[in-house]
């Protein structure tokens, strides 16, 4: 799932895909057109079951999408297939449900590693100790959704099932997987608070920025993310100013333990928060090349990127009944109108201004090293 703000250096029964053309340069631009044969930057996304251990949370965006079954397991791993033989460079394994509950998960990381395609993860934690040798030797990063700093908080917005204490499993698991790594591992922090019907707050995670960071430091990770909650049409939700100084004052002070092995991610979405901007972001153009490079699949359906999962506008196809290679070469990205459908906030909108700007005859100049996970 994606509203995936910033990958490393750089989103619950679900996970995402991505991938990018065999020449993509480090401008992003794609070599040729993906209907002629060419080049998608996939994100998958396959509907599972929720998590065996954590409920997802109401804030979840993507409890819509929980529950409606999962890509059969040897389709799954077809599919993985599919996308090895394919020009994709990149794919992120994410999830509204967990990506590692999925009994095929280890053949689909041993197939898309063997064919030489990246793979991101985004997972809950709880069960990187079932696969961590595959994720410590093929993963090039993984990113943890932990939004609390203790055990006291965590489960107040990831419940666990009947109880279970979860939280320090989940520490143990990474300080395994920091141990053993080759690819980056990250702490994501979503910043959540809810509120009585008399504005009173209930349950906050803004007091306890610093303190996840410092754990996350200690663990060995090699970024801390803060993210803001967005409301299910993927709009920013504004903050009190007094809860913006409580967590900018910490961001202030993580700054002072950043170095070259940890580093602070903060999303554009709480840059804007913060700023006080519209959480209408007006689009100006009529169809976006990021959907020629980014595409997510899940259960119900491939759509154009991770945030029209579930839109039946933006849907492109159903993998359950399609190859790969035919579904993209019939699928028409255009269907999305960005000055009609995307006036929220969306991540991607800096790149899509770059390619924009960027011209056949402007002398870019294409290179063979760069990151496909943008
Ligand atoms: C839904 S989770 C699913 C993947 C995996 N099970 C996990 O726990 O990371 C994927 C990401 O979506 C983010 N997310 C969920 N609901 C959100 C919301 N309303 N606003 C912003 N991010 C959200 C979470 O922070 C998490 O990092
Ligand atoms: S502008 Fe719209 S279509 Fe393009 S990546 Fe953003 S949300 Fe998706």
């Amino acid at each position: 799932m994606l509203r995936t703000t910033s990958e490393p250096i750089t989103s619950t029964g679900t996970w995402t895909w991505s991938a990018s053309c065999t020449s993509a340069p480090s401008t992003r631009r794609c070599c040729r057109s993906p209907k002629a044969g060419g080049c998608p930057r996939h994100w998958s996304w396959t509907s599972t079951p929720p998590p065996s251990a954590i409920w997802p949370a109401p804030e979840c965006i993507s409890g819509g999408l929980l529950n409606q079954g999962q890509i059969g397991k040897d389709r799954l791993v077809e599919l993985a297939e599919e996308l090895a033989a394919s020009s994709v460079q990149a794919v992120v394994l994410i999830g509204g449900g967990e990506p590692l509950l999925h009994r095929s998960i280890g053949t689909v990381i041993d197939t898309l590693f063997d064919a030489g395609l990246q793979i991101g993860l985004t997972t809950n934690g709880t069960m990187i100790n079932r696969y961590l040798d595959q994720i410590a030797d093929k993963v090039a990063w993984t990113r943890v959704s932990m939004d609390a700093a203790n055990e006291t908080t965590y489960p107040k917005f990831r419940p666990a099932k009947r109880g279970r204490v979860v939280f320090p499993t989940i520490i143990d698991n990474m300080r395994q997987l920091a141990a053993r790594k080759s690819g980056r591992l990250g702490y994501s922090y979503l910043l959540m608070q809810r509120y009585a019907p008399d504005g009173t707050v209930l349950d906050t995670n803004f007091h306890e920025v610093i303190e996840a960071a410092r754990l996350a430091k200690d663990i060995g990770c090699d970024y801390f993310e803060v993210k803001t909650l967005v409301d299910d049409d993927h709009y920013t939700l504004s903050q009190k100013a007094e809860d913006i100084a409580l967590v900018e004052g910490q961001l202030a002070e993580i700054r002072t333990f950043t170095d070259d092995d940890f580093h602070l991610l903060v999303s554009n979405t709480w840059e804007k928060v913060r700023a006080g901007i519209d959480p209408v972001e007006l689009k100006e153009y009529h169809t976006c090349p990021v959907t020629e490079l980014r595409t997510t699949i899940t259960t119900s359906g491939v759509y154009v990127c991770p945030y029209h999962r579930g839109n039946p506008a933006g849907r492109i196809g159903d993998i359950n009944t399609t190859s790969f290679e035919q579904l993209w070469k019939n699928a028409d990205t255009t269907i999305i109108d960005p000055a009609r459908d995307c006036q929220f906030s969306c991540s991607r909108y800096p790149t899509v201004l770059q390619i924009q700007r960027m011209r056949p005859d402007d002398g870019v100049t294409l290179v063979d090293d760069f990151d496909p996970f943008f």
